[in-house]
């Protein structure tokens, strides 16, 4: 995975068809996504529960592109190695998943991965201010994580408090909830180059008829360049 702050849109496929991910996969790929987006629940850290490794790594069997593993789980780190078997490109973890996320951001690259840190919307920037050197990807929430089809919380001024902290240094700045075309622009100016969006693809569309979430992922992309 080489680095640079293009602008790569990331469906989350928590709003595709649950019995039909291998094809679901396939489509938005095919419709020009750039990752694929993964939301692992655990009904504990959030109120919510979705799937664990082995469906992840099945998953995998269908991704071409970059699979970007969200976990929205508590404890993380006795599973680590799990998601880096399933064949994960990049774990991220919550800031607010436990006490220890420097240890935790140094297991993920250990276990071979991208190591990504996400928070949600009531934790500032500064809660990552010395973890920026051992990550790859720092994930804003723009929606109290759980569900998808949310409404988007602004949080431009902490996507540029965090473009100013990163610097030069090679870490994504992603996105996630409630990004649509209403809401992309803002957002990618502030400096962020990494869009999750999983109502705004999916909507309209299904694999029979993927080319609604071909338009859709254009339109977001147009929406996100001004
Ligand atoms: C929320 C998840 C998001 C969600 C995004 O807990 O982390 O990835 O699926 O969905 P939308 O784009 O519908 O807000
Ligand atoms: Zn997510």
């Amino acid at each position: 995975m080489s680095f640079d702050r293009s602008v790569k849109i990331a469906p989350s496929i928590l709003s595709a068809d649950f019995a039909d991910f291998g094809r679901e996969i396939r489509a938005i790929e095919d419709q020009g996504a750039d990752w694929v987006h993964v939301d692992v629940m655990d009904g504990h850290f959030v109120p919510n529960l979705t799937f664990g490794p082995p469906a992840v790594k099945a998953f995998r069997r269908h991704v071409t592109t970059v699979m970007d593993v969200h976990l929205m789980i508590s404890p993380v780190d006795p599973y680590i190695d799990a998601y880096a078997e399933a064949g994960a490109d990049i774990l991220t973890a919550h800031v607010e998943a436990g006490a220890h996320t420097h240890r935790t951001l140094q297991a993920i690259r250990a276990a071979g991965m991208k190591a990504g840190v996400a928070l949600n919307p009531g934790t500032p920037a500064e809660a990552v201010e010395h973890l920026l050197d051992l990550a790859d990807l720092v994930c804003v929430m723009t929606v109290n994580p759980g569900f998808g089809g949310q409404r988007f919380i602004d949080m431009t001024e902490k996507v540029r408090r965090l473009r100013a902290m990163i610097g030069d240094r090679e870490v994504h700045i992603e996105i996630d909830g409630g990004v649509d075309t209403g809401t992309a622009r803002r957002v990618v100016e502030a400096g962020a180059d990494v869009l999750v969006a999983g109502s705004a693809v999916f909507r309209g569309g299904s694999v029979e008829d993927a080319s609604v979430y071909g338009r859709n992922i254009a339109a977001i992309r147009e929406a996100a360049a001004g």
